[in-house]
């Protein structure tokens, strides 16, 4: 068998080639490491192999969380992964727990102090990556709708309590990092790119060591041993007793409604009462039913799966209805 050289695209960091069948593409992380939008540059060897290893165990963590990623499975080389083919949306989606970094530069926050509630922070992937408002984001299509919007949010929150789950036993503050999404070719949500130190800001949470790509960006230590230091402790047991698990309460919200090859009677009773009283303007209509739930659980994505479980089962009939589910944190 041979496999394609041809190259799709090419980043500062990652190659994409072809994959062995069509639902597949090749990543390799190079050994580059750059910063300040390319205006630093170094080749160090070994790093594309670290990257590839720490995004590999991230993915998989996050899959068996419950969180639609676009990793397959590991690839030919130590170097190489294979993703799903997924068109990306040009966003960077970024999560904070702690203030560092432009965060600190564009408001007036101390350095490591913690926020209340995580933030999620949208840039918009162009040569200077400015930050982007919602409303633009719709204005410019970058996002199918605003339920795909709406969607990323609540994944980025998500991934950020697995995370902070998974660091913080093993005495890593993670303060912030860096996501991006794509639509793979079913339409399905996926999170890309990868996951590696280089996309997030881990601190040692005894000793405030930096344990990711701001050693480079600082020159504060050697990149490839800080990173293989970080690996080994990812895949160590936990050193610290996770916290209790607390419940917390969320509100969600289901909107059901019957399929548009579905003719339903209320939705004509409706319509034809409106052109009875002189409303011939209205055209179509489609009635449905909007529940609001309050549901307690232990993370956003318990949360989710309870009610959706609740919506697919008791609240929609799946043979003639859809249904949105609307989940705020
Ligand atoms: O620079 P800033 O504080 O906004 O970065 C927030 C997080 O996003 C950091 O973890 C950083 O490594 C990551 N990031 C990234 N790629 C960018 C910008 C930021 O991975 N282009």
């Amino acid at each position: 068998m041979t496999v394609a050289t041809e190259i799709l695209a090419e980043g500062k960091t990652k190659i994409l080639r072809p994959g062995l069948s069509p639902n597949e593409v090749r990543v390799t992380f190079k050994d580059a490491a750059t910063a300040f939008n390319g205006k630093k540059y170094a080749e160090i060897p070994g790093k594309g192999q670290l990257n590839a290893q720490i995004s590999t165990l991230l993915f998989k963590l996050l899959e068996s969380a419950g969180v639609p990623t676009c990793f397959v499975r590991a690839g030919e080389t130590s170097s190489e992964l294979v993703y799903r083919p997924l068109t990306m949306i040009p966003l960077e989606v970024v999560v904070r727990n702690y203030a560092y970094g432009s965060i600190i530069k564009r408001f007036d926050f101390e350095e490591g102090m913690p926020f209340q509630k995580p933030l999620v922070e949208f840039f918009h992937k162009t040569s200077d990556d400015p930050q982007i408002t919602e409303a633009l984001i719709l204005e410019l299509n970058l996002v199918p709708n605003q339920a795909v919007l709406e969607a990323i949010q609540l994944m980025a929150l998500q991934i950020n309590e697995v995370f902070l789950q998974f660091f913080g036993p093993r005495g890593i503050r993670c303060a912030d990092f860096k996501l991006e999404f794509g639509i793979d070719p079913d339409g399905k949500l996926l999170l890309g790119d990868e996951l590696s130190p280089d996309n997030f800001r881990l601190r040692d949470t005894q000793t405030g060591a930096v344990l990711d790509k701001d050693v480079f960006r600082l020159d504060l230590a050697d990149l490839a041993e800080t990173y293989r230091h970080l690996l080994g402790r990812m895949q160590g047991p936990a050193t610290q007793a996770a916290p209790p698990t607390r419940l917390h309460t969320y509100q969600a919200e289901v909107f059901v409604q019957s399929r548009k090859s579905i003719l339903n009677p209320e939705s004509k009773a409706i319509l034809e009462g409106l052109h009875v009283l002189g409303y011939q303007s209205v055209q179509t209509l489609n009635a449905g039913k909007r529940i609001v739930i309050q549901v307690q659980a232990e993370s956003l994505l318990a949360a989710e799966k309870q009610v959706r479980q609740v919506a697919e089962t008791v609240l929609s009939n799946p043979v003639i209805e859809d249904y949105e589910l609307r989940l705020k944190p």
